[in-house]
């Protein structure tokens, strides 16, 4: 067995995959296409389904199965007004592993998706949630550095790394994601005790996403200093912050900021529907990027590994570079 597979092995047996590398779920990138050649390639793709509908995600599943030989997961936002419908449609599938996103799993629902015989991956943003989240039974936690694109926390992934693995990674298997654009690096979080690794960036340009050319140029051009995270202009709105490419969007977002706060100090909205009302924004404006090419005015959320991604090539190619990256630092390391 190579050694990166050694490394995995605890990855590879949950997700059922050849490699832990996930591809992490990207909203209205991560559809049929891109999972199923993720997962076909021997990673693991997981289906975005962001503000879907359960029709929809319902949709999205079967048309994924039809192209997928290998095993896929959905990630869920937990603050979907109807993550528990949701659930069901991954049931009714039989998908075998989901992935929460966006905050503490609410009352229930890890129950409901484990009483379905569906694996629970949850996202760990300190080690004391982590340790929660341990308790309450999810199978493994992914933790994500403020490098990655699209809602970021604020702790960089080496720090968290260094926080989380040496108390949790015995307990659960751990992905780490943030940041991740080459073996090397995913050599050195499997060395710190991680059993695989979630990208994102790294795959937007892959030939099989049906991401706009204009977002994959733009993907082609960008330098790491140019995936900036969002600002918070007004200290009572908190604002989960947002990696993207700086553009025009970045401006309007400052601007939308602005619009919310004012209906918040109007009593025309409160907090909860001022918050709803910025994540709205988000989905709209990346969509507006991704699928329509409108890269002045929409969202082009990006991680800082956007530097390393220099040419669109097929899924498989960009696996088998990480994992030869991967094997030749392990062997270099002897
Ligand atoms: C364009 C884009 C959209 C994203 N959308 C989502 C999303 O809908 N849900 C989610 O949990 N993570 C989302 N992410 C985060 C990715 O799943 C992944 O964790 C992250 O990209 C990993 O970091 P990296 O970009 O440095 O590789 C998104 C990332 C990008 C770049």
């Amino acid at each position: 067995m190579s050694k990166i597979n050694d490394l995995m092995v605890r990855g590879t047996d949950l997700l059922g995959s050849d490699y832990a590398i996930l591809c992490g779920a990207m909203s209205w990138v991560s559809e049929r296409h891109l999972v199923s050649a993720i997962s076909n390639a021997g990673g693991f793709g997981v289906i975005a389904c962001g503000a879907m509908t359960p029709e929809l995600l319902d949709t999205e599943i079967a048309a994924t199965k039809a192209l997928a030989t290998r095993n896929f997961g959905v990630n869920l936002i937990t603050m979907h007004p109807q993550l528990f419908d949701l659930i069901d449609v991954c049931a009714k599938h039989d998908v075998g592993h989901v992935v929460l996103a966006g905050g503490l799993p609410p009352k229930g629902s890890l129950e409901a998706i484990k009483a379905s015989g569906a694996k629970v991956i949850c996202f760990a943003p300190t080690l004391a949630m982590g340790k929660k989240l341990v308790r309450s039974g999810v199978d493994a936690l992914v933790i994500e550095g403020m490098e990655a694109g699209g809602h970021i926390g604020p702790v960089s992934t080496s720090v968290l790394a260094q926080e989380i693995l040496p108390t949790l990674a015995n307990e659960v298997p751990v992905f780490v994601a943030g940041g991740i654009g080459r073996g090397e690096a995913i050599a050195a979080y499997l060395e710190m005790g991680a059993s695989g690794v979630q990208l994102g960036t790294r795959f937007v340009c892959a030939t099989e996403s049906i991401a706009h050319p204009n977002f994959k140029k733009a993907f082609l051009r960008a330098s790491a200093r140019e995936a900036i995270a969002s600002v918070q202009i007004d200290p009572r709105l908190p604002v989960i912050p947002v990696r993207a490419l700086k553009n025009a969007g970045t401006e309007a977002f400052t601007a939308k900021q602005r619009e919310v706060a004012n209906k918040l100090d109007g009593g025309e909205i409160d907090m909860m529907e001022a918050q709803l009302e910025i994540e709205h924004y988000w989905a709209g404006a990346l969509r507006r990027a991704v699928i329509d090419g409108d890269v002045e005015n929409g969202s082009l959320m990006a991680g800082q590994s956007v530097g390393m991604v220099s040419e669109e090539e097929n899924v498989a190619a960009i696996v088998a570079s990480l994992v030869q990256q991967a094997e030749a630092a392990l062997h270099a390391r002897g």
